[in-house]
């Protein structure tokens, strides 16, 4: 992406516009090896490389990640008074308008994406596109093989009829589940409409990415070149 200088590096959270400006001034910044005294000058973000005060940058602020979220924290940009997802990662992802890919409610955990490519963001959440999430849920009381048939008819959930969703069952308060849309508390209110309270409730995958298993709660790492590709496709940006 081509970016100005200054804003480049305000963008990566180094400084303020102004401060940045001045160290650009003061002969404080080098890209692809030359020193660059003007500001205005702009450059290839994902390309150039940018060198402060000595020492080189990532200046990519096209980035993805993956965060296995805890409970407790709530899925937004921002908040006047709770802890936020933002605030488990550095600043430069908020520079960088890394935003989160749909939400998970508060108390939930697991596998949250975020990205800076709004088109991919709004696209893997668009109900046209059917991308998969996979849920693992703990519930109140025992599920039986009737909830698996209500859960693959679709449900009327009052406001909205949910689409064909496959619950296994795995133990008989423990089941997997995945939908192809994300209301607002949806597995939630899928599970309540069969007489089943969600006790706890995991994300495992979104579309073709499996959370994973080497992070901890609260930890998230970048997706790789072959985890992106994969989304994209989902996405319908194979070639993008
Ligand atoms: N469905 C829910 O009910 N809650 C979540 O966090 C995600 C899906």
């Amino acid at each position: 992406m081509k970016m100005r200088l200054d804003r480049w590096l305000a963008t990566l959270s180094v400084g303020s516009r102004s401060e940045v400006k001045q160290w650009i001034r003061g002969g404080q910044a080098a890209v692809n090896g030359r020193i660059i005294l003007d500001p205005a000058l702009s450059f290839e973000t994902e390309q150039d490389r940018l060198v402060l005060n000595g020492k080189e940058l990532d200046g990519r602020v096209v980035r993805h990640v993956m965060l296995y979220k805890p409970a407790g924290i709530l899925t937004a940009a921002r908040d006047a008074r709770q802890p936020t997802v933002m605030d488990l990662l550095p600043p430069v992802y908020r520079g960088i308008d890394c935003m989160p890919v749909g939400r998970l409610d508060k108390d939930t955990t697991g596998l949250l994406l975020l990205t800076c490519d709004g088109e991919l963001n709004h696209r893997l959440l668009s109900p046209a596109r059917h991308v998969e999430k996979r849920y693992r849920a703990l519930v109140e009381g025992e599920l039986e093989e009737k909830n698996v048939e209500a859960f693959a008819a679709g449900m009327d959930l009052g406001d909205f009829t949910a689409q064909p969703a496959k619950l296994t069952i795995l133990r008989p308060s423990l089941a997997e589940v995945i939908i192809a849309e994300g209301k607002f508390h949806q597995v939630k209110r899928m599970f309540a409409a069969v007489g089943h309270e969600v006790l706890e409730l995991h994300r495992c995958a979104f579309g073709p990415l499996e959370l994973d298993p080497a992070l901890q709660e609260g930890q998230w790492r970048e997706l790789t070149a072959e985890e992106e590709k994969a989304l994209r496709e989902a996405a319908g940006m194979g070639d993008a």
